[in-house]
């Protein structure tokens, strides 16, 4: 089913290609970008059993999952059965530290429709071996998943969690060191640079080009210029969301701003 294909857009830049594999829709604004992503998200929670999940961090979804926390906290039958997987976390800060991703999906989202803890696998922050604890997870991926649907942010750089641009299409679970423009970026939550850290644990672009559904959200002219790169420039490891392009089920959700519209 395709709805609200983005036409403006297709139009302006004679984009053929590029909609055959992916199913792009536009929102005219905050609300309805809001709405269409917890729309489609609830949909295919809907069709599957069991699901494993994985949830963008950012301002980008938080309108979303305010959408879901609004209209949906009673579907207790999707979130009591969803599981979730952390898509990334920053790496050295304690358990209690309010810049934990994990935390912040909690507050924001996991806690507000009821997704139990036991649901729930996490990245621990502050483990004494950061390598081994990637290696938990990848392990706990291989006999878990895989992932039946991922939500994702995309970076002004092109990167998917924390994979930066050069990461592989096939990288796998891993402890990564964060680009100057990522951290920035970040700071933009904290007030200043010095409290985002350096490194960070993330899924791999293998891993998430496994998962059977994908939902891209981008909102905002700042991602004009990485969105027209991901969906129309070449697909190369420099614009590491391009991995979606060769990809089914992957649909991206772009407001007018990100698409160049207004
Ligand atoms: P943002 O972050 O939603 O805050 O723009 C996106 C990302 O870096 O993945």
């Amino acid at each position: 089913m395709k709805r609200n294909v983005a036409p403006d857009f297709l139009a302006k830049t004679g984009v053929k290609h590029m909609q055959e594999k992916i199913d792009l829709r536009s929102a005219e604004n905050g609300e309805e970008f809001a709405n269409l992503a917890a729309a489609l998200f609830i949909e295919k929670l809907e069709a599957l059993d069991n699901p494993l999940v994985v949830l963008p961090t950012g301002a980008t979804p938080l309108g979303m999952y305010h959408a879901l926390a609004t209209h949906h906290a009673h579907r207790r039958d999707l979130w009591e059965k969803m599981r979730f997987l952390a898509l990334d976390e920053y790496l050295g800060l304690r358990r209690d530290d309010p810049r934990l991703f994990y935390g912040w999906l909690r507050r924001e989202f996991l806690d507000r429709v009821g997704v139990p803890e036991s649901r729930c696998t996490a990245f621990q922050s502050d483990a004494a071996d950061p390598r081994a604890e990637a290696e938990r997870i990848k392990t706990w991926l291989q006999q878990n998943g895989p992932i039946d649907i991922a939500v994702l942010g995309l970076g002004t750089n092109g990167h998917i969690a924390f994979n930066e641009p050069g990461s592989a299409f096939d990288s796998t679970v891993r402890t990564v060191s964060l680009t100057m423009e990522s951290r920035k970026a970040n700071a933009a939550y904290w007030g200043d640079i010095a409290l985002v850290p350096e490194t960070a644990l993330t899924l791999g672009l293998g891993d998430l080009g496994r998962a059977r559904h994908s939902i891209l959200l981008v909102s905002g002219a700042h991602k004009t210029a990485i969105l027209d790169r991901v969906l129309k420039g070449p697909v190369t490891t420099d614009v590491p969301a391009t991995y979606l392009r060769d990809r089914a089920n992957v649909t991206v959700i772009a407001d007018k701003a990100a698409l160049g519209l207004r």
